[in-house]
């Protein structure tokens, strides 16, 4: 067996120990093994790349692949070991802004190293030729909107600067235009290539990922950046074309097209369009600005909370981003415990995007062994809000904000909430009257049944367990 041929095969390995993987991910029971599966696809990638390019690049070659492999496993490590759970979804934008750069730096390599030596194409057929040079451009294309986007998405989710959209006069025109440019671009390359063409269109798709995502306000961030996790494996897949490896190709459509399922799942949940939050908020009018705070709050003790707890018969727990903040979730299940020895009922009602990333709640649930029998979806539990005695909002806000079904004005309105405000009684935790992730106020703050139980939730939970005394 050649040297290729075993390449090859370890490749088809890899492709298939990748696709298990994504079948183990999608089950909370296999996920680890899913993880395992795709590392050790990975690891088979690299040795078998790295032994096949040892063949034909000198010693020092390898030796310099191998130091930036073992310096990027090393920060990989060390980033995936530090960073908290809230923390993850900046942390992925940050590694789809590296595969879209890695996607530009190929495409570029593509057209200096190969085109700037004529005598390397003196072999190949016009036709061919014509396709490689619309390779570099649509990798670097691709690469260079994912770059932006991600880099845009990881200023957002970290805070750096607002989540509110961007909303230029005549952006649709400006996204259309840009696509337009890449066309015209890309016919003209592939007839006559040429340096400043290549400027150009890195140029407008550096401008166009910024844009786009700039465009999409807190609230669809959530699909932003799993449609970025989708344009990273395109860019990849593209890099595959050009630096033919069949690999990368089978990854990267992996990637981009799982990526490309998971926003549209993301958008039938949070109904919205799928082809609108593409095209960077398509068709969707600019919010008005976060509203004031709209009359007055109550406030309530947490020894005022165990009572009405007590002389409960039915509980439902709404948590979100700011129980992650707090790493409240194994006192919330200290206090579920409690109260189910009382005899009284008690379930999660868990919103699609609550948090930071998919499943974030749950994740933290099943950390602190919280049995999924009682976890529910929100589909599953918002029937049954009008028949509960008490809701405990710990940490959540846009995803139980009624304005999304009340106040078509507003930037959620349309998004499926959890509905709360139907319960006797609802306990919102949180440390202030600031707006969520949205930056939307929160008229349910401002109900007859809700009232304010403010301080960072850990502490406020530890309260009302101590005020529930001690174990029946
Ligand atoms: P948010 O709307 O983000 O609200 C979280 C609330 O937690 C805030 O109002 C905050 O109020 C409170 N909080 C923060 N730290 C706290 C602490 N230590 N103790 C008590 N309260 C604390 O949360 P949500 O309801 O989970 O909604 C998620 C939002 O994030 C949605 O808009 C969603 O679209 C977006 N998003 C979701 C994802 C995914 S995939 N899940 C990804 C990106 C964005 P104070 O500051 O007053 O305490």
């Amino acid at each position: 067996m050649t040297a290729a041929t075993a390449t090859q095969a370890a490749y088809i390995v890899s492709a298939l120990l990748f696709i298990l993987s994504l079948a183990g991910l999608s089950r909370h029971e296999t996920s680890r093994s899913g993880t395992v599966l795709g590392v050790s696809g990975m690891a088979v990638a690299l040795a078998a790349t790295v032994g096949l390019a040892s063949r034909s690049i000198p010693a020092t070659g390898v030796g310099l692949a191998a130091a930036a492999m073992a310096i990027g496993a090393g920060i990989g490590l060390w980033r995936a070991r530090v960073v908290e759970m809230t923390g993850m979804p900046e942390l992925i934008a940050v590694l789809h802004s590296f595969v879209g750069l890695a996607a530009v730096l190929v495409g570029w390599n593509g057209y200096l190293d190969v085109e700037a030596q004529p005598g390397t194409w003196t072999e190949v057929p016009g036709s061919l030729l014509g396709v490689h040079h619309a390779e570099v451009f649509i990798g670097v294309f691709i690469g260079a909107v994912t770059f932006t986007g991600s880099v845009v998405a990881y200023l957002k989710l970290s805070a750096r600067i607002k989540s509110r959209p961007l909303m230029l006069p005549g952006r649709n025109a400006l996204n259309l235009g840009a696509l337009a440019a890449f066309a015209v671009l890309t016919v003209l390359f592939v007839v006559q290539p040429g340096l400043g063409l290549l400027i150009a269109v890195t140029a407008v798709a550096l401008a166009l990922g910024w844009h786009l995502v700039a465009s999409i306000g807190g609230g669809d961030m959530p699909v932003v950046v799993s449609m970025l996790n989708s344009y990273s494996g395109w860019a990849a897949a593209a890099s595959g074309f050009l630096l033919n490896n069949n690999l990368l190709i089978v990854t990267g459509a992996l990637v981009g097209s799982s990526g490309a399922y998971l926003s549209y799942v993301m958008c039938q949940a949070m109904n919205r369009s799928f082809l609108s939050v593409i095209a960077g908020g398509f068709g969707i009018e600019a919010p008005a600005a976060a509203s004031a705070e709209q009359g007055e709050y109550r406030e309530i003790t947490a020894e005022e909370t165990a009572g009405l707890l007590r002389g409960a018969s039915s509980v439902v727990i709404t948590p979100g981003y700011g129980m992650a903040v707090a790493q409240a979730q194994h006192l919330v299940a200290d206090l579920t415990r409690r109260l189910r020895e009382r005899g009284v009922e008690v379930r999660f009602g868990i919103h699609p995007v609550a948090g930071r990333l998919p499943g974030h709640m749950n994740v933290l649930l099943a950390e602190a062994k919280v049995p999924y029998d009682i976890v529910l979806e929100m589909d599953e539990i918002n029937d049954d809000f009008a028949k509960s005695s008490v809701v405990l909002v710990i940490g959540a806000n846009d995803t139980v904000n009624p304005a999304a079904e009340e106040d078509a004005a507003s930037p959620i309105a349309g998004m499926p909430v959890l509905r709360v405000w139907e319960a006797e009684d609802v306990v919102v935790f949180k440390r202030s009257m600031a707006p969520g992730y949205a930056g939307v106020q929160n008229p349910l703050f401002f109900r007859e049944n809700s009232r304010m139980l403010f301080g960072d939730a850990r502490d406020r939970v530890e309260d009302i367990l101590s005020a529930l005394g001690t174990p029946v």
